[in-house]
């Protein structure tokens, strides 16, 4: 048994069709070549990101980015950061708590004007010739600016925050790679690459947490840089990590679900339709491309003692893959998993997670997507994807679209 590879449209396809499967023969699986479990179920997937007692979300692999690239820069020792996606408790609530109040319904609805302001100059910017890559002229940018205006970081640096995701989503690294020893990836070039990407992030941010130390502003950056645990400042290393976190998690999931909205409208022309006639169905059509076309493909947990899922036993210490975007398709949860339906309820979707590492952005994003899918629709009539030019991110973490050029 093997992974598929993704690099085209019709790969993803493929995927699905593994996805259908595996949930049948083989729901919990261990990958012999690179010792990792994969978990392909609704009810196990959602055991995996919900049960922290028995599946921790602390990284091996961010430990061994680091270790490699201090090994490849003897200058200074390894950065420390640590961030809140790869912590338990406790000290993931006290963390988590230091940045919800910026992403409550209430503070996110007041950012509505501004992302209806952005999508207008994006859209007069790019639809002058008649078509464009909507991956590059929409869905990427507009995500980036908002969360970039929300830490404090200068929107004109969007080309760098571009490099950064480009080179750590070009990871060509197999599972295998990722779970092997710190000692055995000293001289693996790709971790050593990926290490690069990291070190100029953080000394990007390390740089605007200076002059906001200086300078406090009305931003996330100075927010965080007065938030406390335990009556203590984070460390600069830990700020440093929460705001690479939030840039990252920030932009191209949500690039992603903009982009698989508009593949999926393509795809389904009757529930194109029927959102021109009721946009009421927006935010409940956003649910269902959450669900129908996932774009995060799969988390990472770590065993903390023996589990056993769907009568299969997983050792203490391993490591599983709980595929998101194939308990969205599990025909136990979901009626007609493979019918695209914009009026789907109940939609109990996992493709923000679940549990205490419940996504932080989630109101964020839902918000971008439902105040910009109907301007695009309305500005850009009879619109239509050129599969020709269409090209996925690589990699088995994100699923979703580099360039997608359109018509209209
Ligand atoms: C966590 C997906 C947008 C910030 C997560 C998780 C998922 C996810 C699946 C759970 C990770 C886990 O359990 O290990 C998505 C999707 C998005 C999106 C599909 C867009 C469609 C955003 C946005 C932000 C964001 C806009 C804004 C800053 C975060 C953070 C976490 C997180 C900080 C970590 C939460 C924690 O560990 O407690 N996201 N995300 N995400 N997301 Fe998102």
């Amino acid at each position: 048994m093997m992974i598929p590879t993704l690099s085209t449209v019709e790969d993803s396809q493929k995927m699905y069709q593994w996805f259908e499967q595996m949930r049948q023969t083989l729901p919990v699986w261990l990958d012999e070549e690179s010792k990792c479990w994969h978990v392909f179920r609704y009810d196990d997937v959602n055991t995996v990101i919900t049960d922290y007692q028995r599946f921790s979300s602390e990284r091996r692999i961010q430990r061994e980015v680091i270790a490699a690239t201090a090994h490849s820069n003897n200058e200074r020792p390894p950065r420390t950061g640590r961030s809140i996606i790869a912590m338990d408790p406790p000290q993931h609530r006290q963390y988590r708590n230091l940045v919800t109040s910026a992403f409550t319904p209430r503070a996110i609805d007041k950012l509505r004007g501004r992302v209806a302001q952005i999508t207008q100059e994006l859209l007069d910017k790019a639809a002058a010739g008649g078509g464009m890559d909507f991956a590059n002229d929409i869905a990427y940018p507009l995500p980036t600016i908002v969360i970039a205006e929300m830490l404090g970081v200068p929107v004109s640096d969007r080309p760098l925050f571009q490099t950064w995701a480009d080179g750590l989503l070009r990871r060509q690294l197999s599972d295998a790679e990722v779970f092997r020893s710190a000692e055995e990836q000293r001289n693996n070039p790709e971790l050593q690459r990926l290490g690069r990407v990291f070190e100029e992030m953080s000394d990007y941010f390390e740089r605007m947490l200076e002059e906001r130390k200086r300078e406090p502003r009305d931003d996330m950056m100075s927010a965080l840089l007065q938030a406390e645990v335990d009556g203590q400042h984070l460390s600069m290393d830990d700020t440093i990590s929460f705001c690479t976190l939030l840039l990252l998690a920030g932009h191209v999931t949500t690039t992603n679900l903009l982009g698989q909205a508009i593949r999926c409208f393509d795809e389904h022309p009757d529930a194109l339709a029927q959102l021109y006639k009721e946009p009421e169905l927006i935010p409940s059509a956003v649910e269902e491309v959450l669900r129908y076309a996932s774009p995060v493909w799969r988390l990472i947990r770590t065993t903390k003692e023996e589990v056993t899922l769907s009568g299969i036993t997983i050792p203490k210490d391993a490591a599983v893959f709980a595929w998101l975007a194939s308990a969205n398709r599990d025909p136990q949860q979901f009626t007609a998993p493979e019918r695209f339906d914009i009026t789907r309820t109940p939609n109990k979707h996992v493709a923000f997670g679940h549990g205490i590492h419940f996504c932080i952005g989630a109101p964020l994003s839902r918000m971008e997507a439902a105040v910009a899918l109907p301007i695009i629709l309305k500005q850009l009539p009879n619109l239509h994807v050129d599969w020709s030019g269409a090209q996925l991110f690589e990699g088995r973490f994100l699923f979703g679209f580099k360039h997608l050029p359109i018509t209209f």
